[in-house]
């Protein structure tokens, strides 16, 4: 394992007029670890990744992928260094089917092929994956909700990244379907993909994380060892709140 993290952020922050978005969030994810992402809405947990990705601009600090300075940089050029995203919109190209949606990563992936036929087939292997095989012709608009989650993250797969950032890719999703999309993360890992997680899904978190950051109103409130950082009250209050604590009592 290489001693340089996968991503590395120094004092990362974003301004939106007089909202602080995301403030001073200095982090390391070291190689083949999955990190798990968790917040309150509103904590900056979207604006962290778009950072990282180059769809927002940092207002100070610096982003590091394997070390090179890629602060600022465009999105593209961050997707050729090996980092892919998915959207919490889910954002699927609609006018053509959902396998033309994941060859289109193929093909501008940087381990792909140019060849329209081999990217298809490709395409095929990565529905597979992920659980959609059988629906390559459908125009994604058809999709159902946890359909719909599933192609985006194909469509980050498709681009063979090292780092994948997932942006609630499990929201919205019934509890049995939430397993498969954890057994895909965990095969993702042992191949070596080093992935950010964010998920409301505490059950999800806990069961892939190595380590959990905790945003709160873009700050980094804590992180550590997943069991711990759930189980800090200061996380409970901020994020989790009343509900979950009533919720867990009625557990025992
Ligand atoms: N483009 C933007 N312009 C202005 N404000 C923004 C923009 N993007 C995000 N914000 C604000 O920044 C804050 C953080 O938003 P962000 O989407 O990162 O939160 P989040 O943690 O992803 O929340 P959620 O759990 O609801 O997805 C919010 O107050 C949001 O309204
Ligand atoms: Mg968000």
């Amino acid at each position: 394992m290489s001693a340089v993290p996968v991503l590395e952020t120094r004092g990362l922050g974003r301004r939106f007029g007089g909202l602080q978005a995301v403030s001073d969030v200095s982090f390391s994810v070291p190689a083949g670890q999955v990190l798990g992402v968790i917040g309150p809405n509103g904590a900056g947990k979207s604006t962290f990744i778009n950072l990282v990705t180059g769809h927002t601009k940092p207002s100070e600090g610096r982003v590091l992928i394997d070390g090179k300075d890629l602060t600022g940089a465009r999105p593209w050029v961050i997707a050729q260094a090996g980092v892919a995203r998915t959207f919490q919109i889910v954002k699927p190209f609609r006018g053509m089917s959902v396998r033309e949606n994941v060859a289109v990563g193929i093909l501008y992936g940087s381990n792909g092929t140019n060849v329209m036929s081999k990217a298809l087939k490709a395409a095929e292997e990565v529905l597979e994956e992920v659980g959609m095989a059988g629906l390559g012709d459908r125009p994604p608009g058809e999709l159902s909700v946890a359909d719909a989650r599933r192609l985006e993250f194909a469509k980050a797969l498709a681009l063979r990244p090292r780092l994948l950032l997932l942006d609630e890719v499990m929201a919205g999703l019934r509890h049995t379907e939430i397993e498969p999309s954890l057994e895909l993360i965990r095969k993702l890992k042992a191949r070596g993909i080093t992935i950010i997680v964010v998920e409301h899904v505490m059950k999800a978190i806990l069961a892939v994380s190595d380590q959990v950051l905790v945003l709160h109103q873009g700050k980094v409130l804590t992180s550590g060892d997943p069991r711990d950082v759930l189980s800090d009250p200061r996380v409970i209050e901020a994020y989790l709140g009343h509900r979950y604590v009533k919720r867990r009592e009625g557990e025992s």
